[in-house]
């Protein structure tokens, strides 16, 4: 339920940012959160609901030993709980919403496995709420576990950035678990809209038209297995969201940097992918440390102890040492007509 912040909140704010150890740049999102009490108590499930709901999730080994272990509890940790009930409460009630919500903070390592794991009882907690969007959508069974399992290689891949198991990407998730992105195919694809300047041109996409943002997960990509996702993507958005008539796909991602046509072949999947696009003016900040995060799966550090097997990784590294900086473009296309063919 949507209200304003009580009197109590106020000062429970105050102190929850003190107890969880949140920099100030916590304190507006948690007023926001606050205004979300839940009118009944949230109830997690318990552990053989749990052990159902981990499996198809797909969770690993790993991941479910250390969940388990950090279950919180509103008087083990009432902080914590308060929050979790907050961000559940907001997850239920913007189901097939798309503008990012109110972040919810990054918690301190300090806070241990509890802190780590927190986001995810959220999202198992919201976890009917998600599926009855689905459901209402007349989204297929699987479609709906694809998604949801998103959560699992998260779960995967920070332990594999970290060492360490839990969460960091929850504010992206809550796209995943309200019903804005699917997987379709090689492609994630997220219901969006319009959101920068597209550039001049007769063209361009109208600010504010309905677009499909694409999404690219670990793997390969080739231009076969793209054609395909954008094949199904406008058959399931024309099917499930048909008040929604997606003309335009867009991409923001370090993929779409012109400069990495310096260092790769042309003929590359990378570069193929580029050619679909045309890209908006803004160049965005200089985001070296994220570029070397997501080739390299590890901390930026030393560059010189990265691997340099392929031309991306020399490219990547090369390019950082001589001073320069990679940077997240977005770029935007017209959907062909035989792509759009659901959608109209
Ligand atoms: C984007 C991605 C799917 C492209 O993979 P791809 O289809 O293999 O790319 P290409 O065929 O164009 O690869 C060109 C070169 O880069 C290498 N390469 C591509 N991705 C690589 C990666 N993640 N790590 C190391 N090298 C990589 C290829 O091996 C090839 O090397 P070569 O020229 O020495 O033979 C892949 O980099 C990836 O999975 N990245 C992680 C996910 C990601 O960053 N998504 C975007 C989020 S915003």
């Amino acid at each position: 339920m949507v209200s304003s912040v009580s009197r109590a909140d106020l000062p429970h704010i105050q102190q929850l940012v003190g107890e969880l150890r949140l920099p100030a740049s916590a304190v507006l999102p948690l007023y926001e959160l606050a205004r979300h009490a839940p009118s009944e108590p949230v109830r997690l499930p318990d552990d053989a609901e749990l052990d159902r709901e981990l499996d198809r999730l797909g969770l690993s080994a790993a991941d479910r030993t250390d969940l388990l272990a950090a279950r919180p509890d509103p008087q083990r940790t009432p902080g914590l709980w308060w929050l979790l009930e907050r961000c559940v409460t907001v997850l239920r009630a913007r189901q097939g919403t798309i503008a990012p919500l109110s972040p919810w903070p990054d918690l301190p390592d300090e806070l241990g496995p509890v802190g780590r794991y927190l986001y995810v009882w959220v999202l198992i907690a919201a976890l009917p709420a998600a599926r009855a969007h689905h459901r209402a959508r007349g989204i297929p069974e699987q479609s709906s576990r694809e998604v949801l399992a998103v959560l699992a290689d998260q779960l995967r891949n920070r332990r594999a950035l970290h060492g360490s198991g839990g969460l960091h990407t929850q504010n992206w998730l809550t796209h995943h678990y309200r019903g804005a992105v699917y997987v379709l195919g090689r492609l994630h694809v997220e219901r969006t809209m319009i959101t920068f300047d597209p550039g001049p041109g007769p063209d361009a996409p109208p600010i504010g038209a309905p677009a499909l943002a694409l999404h690219i997960p670990e793997g390969r990509l080739t231009p076969e297995s793209c054609d395909d996702s954008l094949t199904r993507a406008a058959a399931f958005f024309g099917r499930h969201f048909p008040e929604e008539p997606y003309r335009y796909a867009v991409c923001g991602s370090w993929v779409l940097d012109p400069q990495l046509k310096e260092y790769l072949d042309p003929e590359s999947n990378i570069i193929k992918f580029q050619e679909r696009f045309t890209l908006a003016p803004d160049t965005g900040p200089d985001l070296n440390e994220t570029v070397v995060e997501f080739i390299f799966k590890r901390p930026f550090a030393d560059l010189d102890v990265l691997p340099r097997d392929t031309s991306l990784q020399r490219g990547i590294v090369d390019h950082v040492k001589a001073g320069r900086t990679w940077r997240f473009r977005t770029g935007w296309f017209r959907l062909s007509a035989a792509a759009r063919q659901g959608a109209e």
